[in-house]
């Protein structure tokens, strides 16, 4: 029998018809709660992007998932753990949209650095007021990076051939990496107190969870501007609007919120010094194509009993091999922490 994969948020129509050649797929944009738990036992696979959240008991309703398949990055909305614990391979799209968020990050820090969100606001309402959008260059900036993976490193590169230093925190990387990219590394703290912009690219996960708060803000160079194109709440929201009120904080760009759509009440929209977007940083054509292929590819490699390129929960396993070894993963995990910290 024809396997069947369910798409609950929208794809792309080139990753459809990857899917379509192979499986049989019901695209049901919006499925949540109830309506959700009943449909998944008739489904082998299942495709969101950030909107679907992939809970536990949602994962449990899947009783004949093999394979979870995230268009896109970040797996915050999916319950990994549980999915691991019942065998189910979770992949994602890691690459195809790197560059789309990098330049986003990038045109973000550009339009803060000039004003030119407020500057094209003023001037639509009849108003030419140059001297109140006075920016500042780039050029001998230093740029912070606090995580230097995918994004950070393609925004790292870009912002050296502005100019800028590029002074990175990642605890996870090597200092070869960040040497090819001209980039210093240091610690959160130097990173903190040394840079005029930084841009946070890390994964939202608990150690990430308000990484900077106010004791991290207070660290910092008056006037330093923030970018966060990554996962809402790795910047504290009440402590950025606290800062930039302050003036100690000379601006902000957030393309990412904790609670999405955003709630009318975030404190980040209440401020003229900080520009949002509506999570846009893969929103376009390039990356929207690009992750959907990826992730069709690899729910149909996995489906007919291949491995998958981009396991989150596995590196590089079949849909068999996964069943067998998902349940004792968790306790792999706490003894590769061990001997990490050992
Ligand atoms: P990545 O995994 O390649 O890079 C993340 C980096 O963060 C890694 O180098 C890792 O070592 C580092 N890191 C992890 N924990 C850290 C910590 N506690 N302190 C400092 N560094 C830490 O991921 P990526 O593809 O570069 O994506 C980065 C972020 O951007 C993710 O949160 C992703 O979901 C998000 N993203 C957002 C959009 C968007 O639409 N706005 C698009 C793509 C990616
Ligand atoms: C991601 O994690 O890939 C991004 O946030 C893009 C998205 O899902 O829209």
């Amino acid at each position: 029998m024809t396997a069947r994969v369910l798409i609950t948020d929208p794809i792309a129509a080139d990753g459809v018809q990857v899917l379509e050649q192979h499986l049989q797929v019901d695209t049901r944009i919006g499925l949540k709660g109830q309506e959700l738990l009943d449909a998944l036992p008739d489904y082998d696979a299942l495709i969101v992007r950030s909107e679907t959240r992939v809970t536990a008991d949602v994962i449990r309703a899947g009783t004949k998932l093999q394979i979870i398949g995230r268009a896109g990055v970040g797996v915050d909305n999916i319950d990994v753990n549980a999915a691991t614990e019942r065998g189910i391979v979770v992949v994602n799209a890691p690459t195809g949209n790197t560059i789309s968020a990098a330049e986003l990050a990038f045109g973000l820090m550009l339009s803060m650095a000039r004003n030119i969100p407020q500057a094209h606001g003023s001037l639509k309402q009849g108003q030419w007021r140059r001297n109140e959008f006075v920016g500042v260059e780039l050029r001998g900036k230093t740029l912070g990076v606090v995580g230097l993976g995918r994004v950070g490193s393609e925004l790292a590169r870009r912002a050296a051939t502005f100019e800028m230093k590029i002074l990175a925190y990642d605890p996870f990387i090597s200092e070869a990496h960040a040497h090819n990219l001209g980039a210093e590394i240091g610690t959160l703290e130097e990173v903190l107190r040394r840079s005029d912009f930084i841009s946070v690219h890390t994964p939202l996960t608990d150690a990430t969870k308000s990484l900077l708060g106010p004791a991290e803000l207070a660290l910092c160079k008056p006037g330093v501007r923030f970018i966060n194109a990554a996962r809402g709440g790795i910047i504290d929201e009440q402590a950025l609007l606290d800062a930039v009120e302050s003036g100690h904080v000379g601006g902000a760009a957030v393309d990412v919120f904790t609670k999405e759509p955003i709630d009318p009440a975030n404190p980040l929209l209440k401020s003229d010094k900080i520009i949002v977007t509506p999570h846009l940083g893969a929103s376009t054509e390039e990356a929207q194509t690009n992750v959907a292929v990826d992730v069709a590819e690899e729910v149909v490699a996995v489906l007919q009993g291949r491995a998958a390129r981009y396991a989150v929960n596995l590196p590089r396993v079949t849909a068999e091999t996964m069943k067998a070894t998902g349940p004792y993963m968790p306790v792999s995990d706490i003894c590769g922490n061990v001997v990490t910290q050992l």
